[in-house]
């Protein structure tokens, strides 16, 4: 279930093609929504309720400053550098301040390098929600593709089947806006008995 209270405050996170500077296929609006959107789900279900947020906010812009769909460790690194100062004032919305920029901007730019963080890094759990949502819409690229032994959380292998489904439905029904997404992702956690209460732990906005 999502409430409304969540609903409004991710009302924000609009996505449109012109903020991409390059919207291909694979790594446009629609593999970002689902990225996002198991920022949120896989984040609840680990209790990070601080990182979920993070997440969220560096998976809206990880992809966005690809350059091609093909192989590239620089993405990263490019969209914490100019995309995340565009979209800082909507990351303040839902309660980001310069103290967390450091961290988000770590986790986007980690996201495309083929390195893996120490598990005492201080910003391992925002970096690996964000690579392990990522990876999890690898199933758009063929059934072969997502390789268990990728994932960095035990709780994301258990996503494989809702991850799939939700390709599938998004891409039958073309969802248009985030919250779409989101109220999908919650039919199919519901009919895979793994309901999510009040999906996305997003923090309401400081005062
Ligand atoms: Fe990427
Ligand atoms: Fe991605």
């Amino acid at each position: 279930m999502i409430n409304n209270e969540t609903l409004n405050l991710v009302s924000g996170f609009k996505l449109r093609e012109e903020y991409f500077d390059h919207h291909g296929k694979l790594h446009g609006i629609q593999h970002t929504y689902r990225v996002m959107t198991h920022c949120l789900v896989l984040g609840s279900i680990l209790n990070f309720e601080r990182e979920t947020k993070l997440s969220l906010c560096g998976a809206f812009i990880h992809d966005m400053a690809r350059r091609h769909d093909g192989s590239c460790y620089q993405h990263g690194q490019w969209a914490s550098e100019s995309k995340y100062p565009q979209f800082f004032s909507l990351f303040e919305s839902i309660g980001i301040t310069e103290s967390d920029s450091e961290e988000i901007r770590f986790a986007v730019k980690w996201h495309s390098l083929p390195d893996e963080i120490n598990l005492d890094h201080a910003f391992r759990k925002t970096a690996a929600l964000l690579k392990d949502a990522d990876v999890l819409d690898r199933i758009r690229l063929g059934e072969g593709d997502l390789k268990v032994e990728r994932l960095r959380f035990p709780e994301t292998v258990k996503l494989l089947e809702y991850s799939k489904s939700l390709y599938l439905k998004s891409t039958n029904s073309k969802p248009i806006i985030f919250q779409d997404y989101l109220s999908i992702a919650s039919e199919i956690l519901d009919g895979l008995n793994t309901p999510i209460k009040n999906l996305p732990l997003v923090h309401q906005p400081r005062p």
